[in-house]
């Protein structure tokens, strides 16, 4: 599978389980965890399907063996981040440690992102 394939089928799941997520909250009338569902959405759908677009508009970069590891590493961290941030904002102190690796994941993968932007 090429990076643009694994973004854009992984950013189409991940806003799917945002979507869920976000009719979940609308229905119990609970917004407590909405900025988990937030950054789900922007970092697992929309700034994964930018990374898509740019690696199937730059050849270089698609064929780079970071690539691949490059979107890897996004799609787990945000989902670490997510999982964190959920449970802080419900009351579970045991989501700041996670929120806070999966935060240095998400920063530095976007590192990684930027050195392959400025490699190709
Ligand atoms: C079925 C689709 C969706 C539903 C039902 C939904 C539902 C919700 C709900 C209930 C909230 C909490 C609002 C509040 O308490 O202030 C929220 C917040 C938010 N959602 Fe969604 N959402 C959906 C899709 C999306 C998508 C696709 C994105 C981004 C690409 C997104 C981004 C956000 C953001 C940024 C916030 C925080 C807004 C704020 O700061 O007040 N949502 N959403």
């Amino acid at each position: 599978m090429t990076a643009s394939n694994l973004c854009f089928r992984a950013a189409m799941l991940l806003l799917l389980a945002g979507m869920l997520w976000g009719i979940q909250m609308a229905i119990a009338q609970d917004h407590s965890a909405f900025p988990a569902h937030a950054h789900l959405n922007l970092l697992g759908f929309v700034a994964l399907f930018l990374f898509g677009i740019f690696y199937r508009l730059t050849p270089a970069a698609e064929a780079h063996s970071w690539a691949i590891r490059q979107v890897w590493i996004w799609i787990i961290g945000t989902v670490v981040l997510a999982i964190g941030v959920a449970l802080v904002h419900t009351g579970h102190t045991i989501g700041d440690p996670i929120a806070a690796v999966g935060s240095l994941v998400v920063v530095a993968d976007a590192t990684l992102f930027t050195w392959l932007v400025f490699k190709v």
